[in-house]
């Protein structure tokens, strides 16, 4: 096979393996509130996987989200010297949902270089994934270094 046609092959097989921990760990949400299931899983460049899903609160606004929970999961197990290479997020509704802000921030911190893999707009009733680069996602993020 040619090096191109690998070196995609390589990144599906990535992305499905992504998707298929992102789901799993979406069952643990606790979203008792919205009702709205998030799961979220990464690889670091050195090929580790952390996932983890939203956590409401009754008081609204401690809600954690999926993306947040897993990169804080690594920290606790990895300490901070790691780098994300790709994330993936996917919900139980099946409708399109992309990092939120506040998320876009944290995974910059920790990935300015990292490939985001989540649910676009459906076309012609297709889901469509939407890959893209952090910073497309968040120009000009905050660095203090
Ligand atoms: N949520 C996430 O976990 N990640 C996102 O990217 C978007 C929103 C959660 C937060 C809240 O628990 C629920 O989805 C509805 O906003």
């Amino acid at each position: 096979m040619a090096k191109n046609a690998l070196l995609k092959k390589d990144s599906r097989k990535e992305d499905e393996r992504l998707l298929r921990a992102a789901r799993k760990v979406m069952k643990h949400a606790h979203a008792p509130y919205s009702n709205f299931r998030v799961g979220a899983a990464f690889l670091t460049t050195k090929g580790e996987l952390f996932a983890g899903c939203n956590v409401e609160n009754a008081s609204y606004g401690m809600t954690n989200c999926a993306e947040r929970t897993a990169i804080f999961s690594a920290v606790a197990q990895l300490g901070p010297k790691f780098e994300i290479r790709s994330m993936a997020v996917v919900n139980d509704q099946d409708v399109p949902c992309s990092p939120c802000g506040a998320c876009r921030q944290v995974i910059y911190e920790f990935g300015p270089e990292a490939t985001i893999l989540f649910q676009g707009k459906t076309l012609q009733r297709k889901k469509a994934w939407k890959k893209s680069h952090i910073t497309e996602l968040l120009p000009e993020g905050f660095r203090l270094k």
